[in-house]
């Protein structure tokens, strides 16, 4: 057996691609070590959504290509969204890479594999996907308890400063009969939750002629599953959570009473420029309507800031919106100019660097500040939480989980285990996390 490593950087997307990846790859003869430097193959698993991710990618092919002089069998690859995005230029900065694929192009890795095992140097990118069953092949999940399913790939929406769609393509469902399938799979395995992935979860099934398909129905097909399971879906586009939507989550017993929907900026001039379709009070009536109908829910959100043109009171808005919409969580980022999008063209309304980073500063403060109030009202609430990990500190085992609001909470148990169910009643609270005491 050849040994291959994959450094995956970016999205719970890429890390599902990682694991096709190196499912394909174990029938080829590869199996996966975390040691890169035992491996004869090296993947760099890349994103490009800021340009500090994409020189990431490019600074570890660097490191790689240096190892490459002393051992010239060495293998080197790039694939995800900075080699969709840069194609054969990836060439021109690294010309001791062997192997290149897009995102389009994972399920054809056999072939280009074997193309490659020959001293082919090959660049494997099409904008159309290869048309076929993700079941035909293998998964090396690496989890043993959660299990990511991508039922949606590609992105329609084209936001003003996001180069996903550039990366992605456009949107492409998975039929939901594959998708039931590979959950049986998942649940009989032993995994104990699983995670629906798209870069806009609830356009799923938009591109079908079937007005049955939908996210909502997906959820209610899988939540007839037997078992002792749960499922999540992210992430969420605020305009396109539809009732229907909110009413399968409240049906469905298995599924996680949590929201993950990206805001972007609480202003709605700003949103207006960054091409996203509602306005800021569109995105509080979301909240509120799915406030009122879960009462212990959590909704997380993404921030940036920065966009070209943001002036210091639409900032501002930002930063309103974080609190009075009580937020539990946010990613937040300072605007990074991207290749082929709206934004990255607008270089006169470009902000300074450090009016940027003195905004995410700010932002990153107000997101702590609510974080910890939003954690501090669990506390002598009962969840069930699933545990995920398991540390010991002075000779006491401290179990790591998460509610079903995706809340970490540690306690301390002798009895449960990886993958255990628990109820655990919430005593204290940090900003990041939560402490409690298993009361089953
Ligand atoms: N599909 C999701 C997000 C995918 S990208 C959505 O629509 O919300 C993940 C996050 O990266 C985005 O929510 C955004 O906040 C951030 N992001 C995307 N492009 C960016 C850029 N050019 N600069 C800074 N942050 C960016
Ligand atoms: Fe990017 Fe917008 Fe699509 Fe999200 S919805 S992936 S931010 S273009
Ligand atoms: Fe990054 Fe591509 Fe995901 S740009 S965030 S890895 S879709």
């Amino acid at each position: 057996m050849k040994k291959l490593y994959i450094e995956t950087m970016g999205c719970q997307m890429n890390k599902s691609d990682s694991e096709r990846i190196s499912g394909i790859l174990s029938e080829s003869g590869y199996v996966e070590t975390d040691n890169e430097k035992e491996a004869d193959l090296l993947i760099v698993n890349t994103c490009s959504i800021r340009q500090l991710s994409a020189d990431k990618a490019y600074s570890k092919l660097g490191v790689w290509g240096k190892r490459k002089k002393t051992n010239p069998e060495l293998k080197i690859a790039i694939c995800g969204c900075v080699a969709q995005q840069d194609k054969e230029k990836v060439r021109q900065r690294a010309p001791y890479v062997d192997l290149v694929f897009g995102t389009h192009n994972i399920y054809e890795l056999p072939s280009l594999i074997e193309r490659m095992e020959h001293n082919e140097k090959v660049c494997a990118i099409t904008n159309k996907p290869v048309v076929c069953n993700q079941n035909d092949f293998k998964i090396i999940r690496k989890d043993s308890v959660n299990a990511w399913i991508p039922i949606i790939e590609g992105c329609n929406n084209f936001c003003t400063y996001c180069v996903v769609p550039f990366t992605r393509g456009r949107e492409r469902s998975r039929r939901p009969e594959e998708i039931i399938t590979e959950a049986k799979n998942i649940i009989k395995e032993g995994f104990k939750e699983i995670t629906l992935l798209g870069q806009n979860v609830d356009s799923y099934g938009k591109d079908f002629n079937d007005k049955n398909i939908t996210l909502a129905n997906l959820l209610r097909e899988l939540n007839k599953l037997e078992g002792d399971f749960r499922i999540r879906f992210v992430t969420s586009y605020p305009s396109d959570i539809t009732d229907d939507l909110i009413n399968a989550v409240d049906e469905c017993d298995k599924v996680c009473k949590y929201f993950h929907i990206p805001m972007q900026s609480g202003n709605s001039h700003i949103l207006e420029e960054m091409n996203r379709h509602y306005t800021k009070n569109q995105y509080y009536e979301i909240v509120k309507k799915i406030r009122s109908r879960f009462p212990d829910v959590a909704i997380t959100s993404d921030f940036i800031a920065g966009f070209p043109g943001e002036t210091e009171e639409e900032f501002q808005d930002t930063l309103n919106a974080i609190e009075e919409l009580e937020l539990d969580y946010s990613n937040t980022a300072a605007y990074s100019p991207r290749v082929f999008t709206k934004a990255g063209k607008m270089t006169d309304k470009f902000l300074p660097e450090d009016v940027k980073y003195e905004r995410l500063e700010r932002l990153n403060e107000k997101n702590k500040e609510v974080c910890l109030k939003s954690n501090e009202k669990c506390i002598g609430k009962v969840f069930k939480v699933l545990v995920e990990g398991k540390t010991e500190k002075d000779g006491k085992i401290i179990l790591n989980s998460r509610a079903g609001n995706n809340k970490i909470v540690h306690f301390e148990d002798n009895s449960k285990n990886i993958g255990d169910f628990a109820d655990v009643k919430i005593t204290k609270a940090q900003t990041w996390c939560l402490f409690g005491e298993c009361c089953n």
